[in-house]
């Protein structure tokens, strides 16, 4: 995907917490592609020395883990001597699984919250005066159980509806000197998140039911939305959500196919 021009981020440090797989890998590798000096963080370390020979370009690769925030301070700390101030800080760890809230135990439910909410909390809070200010962008990875919600997720949805509020509170705190954005992937294909929570067939149809593009995201398609948001053509552009999911969260998308139908 050649969307955006050679060295668009070139020289920009970038830190991606959980940037070790999936798609937050996939937008560390893009930023890289565009001359970004990369930094990945995930909580197993050979997955992230792993994930920085992918990146290739320098990049590094550290093990913090976003519930601890001396760990994930320390990591950002190590990034900006070993970079320089930061530019771009996303925040992308999170953890999910299939459960009714009755299934789940009150440490279910708060390991999900500490890991998506309280750990981008910690990676925004942590990163504020490691920051080039003014000029430095920050991404929040939210998801559309954000606002829609969705059984057997009250852990994802109460943790990403608190992200949601989070990036508009640092936006409006933050204002004159950093941007602070969320991007709210639909369906991904060939994802994590998406073998947990679509693990049969009935289930991947519902998911795809929603989707008004009728196929799956690509990671690439998140990684250039990221790119966008990071680039001067958003520079007037802070305390929004970017939904790049198809139109997974418009409308009822059944109607779209009933009104095919009857053209
Ligand atoms: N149903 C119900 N409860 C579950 C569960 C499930 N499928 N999976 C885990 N839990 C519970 C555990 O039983 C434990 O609760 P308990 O102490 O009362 O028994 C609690 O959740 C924490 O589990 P643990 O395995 O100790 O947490 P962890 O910190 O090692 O791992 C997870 C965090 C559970 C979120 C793990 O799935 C993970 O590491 N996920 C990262 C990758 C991921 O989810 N990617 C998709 C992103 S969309
Ligand atoms: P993934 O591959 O499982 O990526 C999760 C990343 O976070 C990994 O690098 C993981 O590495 C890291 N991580 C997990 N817990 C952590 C912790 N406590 N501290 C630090 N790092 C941690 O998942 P994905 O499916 O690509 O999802 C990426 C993001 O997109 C998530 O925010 C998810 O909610 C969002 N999203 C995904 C979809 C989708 O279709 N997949 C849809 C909507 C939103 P370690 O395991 O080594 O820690």
């Amino acid at each position: 995907m050649t969307t955006f021009r050679d060295n668009l981020l070139a020289g920009k440090t970038t830190f991606v917490a959980g940037g070790t797989s999936g798609i937050n890998l996939g937008i560390a590798k893009r930023f890289a592609e565009l001359g970004a000096k990369v930094a990945v963080a995930g909580r197993d370390p050979d997955k992230a020395a792993r994930a920085a020979a992918e990146i290739g370009a320098g990049a590094i690769g550290l093990s913090a883990d976003v519930r601890d925030y001396a760990a994930i301070r320390g990591a950002m700390e190590q990034v900006a001597d070993q970079l320089g101030p930061m530019d771009i800080v996303i925040s992308g760890a999170a953890g999910n699984f299939l459960a009714l809230a009755l299934g789940m135990s009150a440490n279910a439910f708060r390991t999900v919250v500490d890991i998506d909410l309280n750990g981008t909390f910690n990676v925004f809070r942590g990163c504020h005066d490691l920051l080039k200010r003014p000029g430095a962008s920050l991404i929040a990875i939210t998801a559309g159980q954000a606002v829609n919600a969705s059984a057997l997720q009250v852990h994802a949805c109460a943790a990403k509806a608190g992200i949601n509020q989070l990036i508009r509170v640092l936006a409006l705190e933050w204002g004159p000197e950093v941007r602070v954005n969320g991007i709210s992937p639909g369906p991904i294909a060939d994802t994590e998140g998406m073998k947990r929570l679509a693990p049969d067939a009935e289930t991947r149809q519902s998911h795809f039911d929603r989707i008004a593009m009728k196929r799956w995201g690509k990671i690439e398609e998140v990684a250039e939305s990221a790119v966008f948001l990071c680039s001067p053509a958003a520079g007037y552009i802070t305390g929004t959500i970017l939904d790049c999911d198809g139109g997974s969260q418009v409308g009822d998308a059944s109607r779209g196919d009933l009104a095919r139908g009857m053209a």
